[in-house]
């Protein structure tokens, strides 16, 4: 087993072993875990997510519940989900979530990042879009996009995300 130690975040790596993570993470996945805490956490793009710890998850961060059924078909229809987990041998627990929609090929758009707020401030947050835009890297797509809400462009701006100019290149419209 290897340990990598990231000096900038005092992060370490490869903790869990390449068998244990394969088997209960997917193929592709990453664990690390941050100073002065005992967790692991998994970045995971394969590992199935229970619909209900979602839901319960989306809503510790005030977001208003969708219908079950249409959330399970905005997954199926997505490029890309990223599900953050707090690793425990039986009871692996879903703290952080993120999904993209795209063509697959050239362009992806990031939706519904969040992070339990019990684990907010840690870096999580940090670690999953690193992750999402490795995975993105892979697949081969270079131009990703995100909608921000303004309390959260700090987050994108020092992850060194560009800012839209105002007025000049986007346009929204909306059913109701
Ligand atoms: C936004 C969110 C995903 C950030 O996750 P997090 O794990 O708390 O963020 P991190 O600890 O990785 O923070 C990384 C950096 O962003 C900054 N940051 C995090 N949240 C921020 C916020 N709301 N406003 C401004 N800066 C923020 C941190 O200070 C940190 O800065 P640093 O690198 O200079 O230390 C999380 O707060 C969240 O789930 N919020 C509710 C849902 C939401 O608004 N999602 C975004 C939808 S666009």
């Amino acid at each position: 087993m290897i340990l990598r130690i990231n000096k900038s975040l005092q992060k370490k790596t490869n903790l869990l072993s390449k068998t244990t993570l394969q088997n209960k993470y997917g193929s592709d996945a990453f664990d690390f875990s941050l100073k002065d805490n005992q967790d692991i956490f998994v970045c995971s793009k394969c590992k199935e997510l229970d619909l209900i710890e979602l839901d319960q998850l989306l809503q510790t961060v005030g977001w208003s519940r969708r219908p079950t059924r249409r959330v399970k078909r905005a997954l199926e229809s997505s490029i890309l989900v990223v599900g953050l987990w707090r690793h425990d041998e039986k009871f692996p627990r879903l703290i952080g979530f993120a999904r993209c929609t795209g063509d697959g090929i050239l362009e992806a758009t990031i939706w519904d990042v969040a992070i339990n707020p019990v684990y907010q401030g840690m870096g999580l947050g940090k670690e999953l879009m690193k992750y999402i835009l490795r995975i993105l890297k892979m697949i081969g797509i270079s131009k990703v996009t995100l909608f921000a809400d303004s309390g959260v462009i700090k987050f994108y701006k020092s992850q060194g995300w560009s800012l839209e100019p105002k007025q000049t290149k986007c346009a929204f419209w909306y059913a109701n």
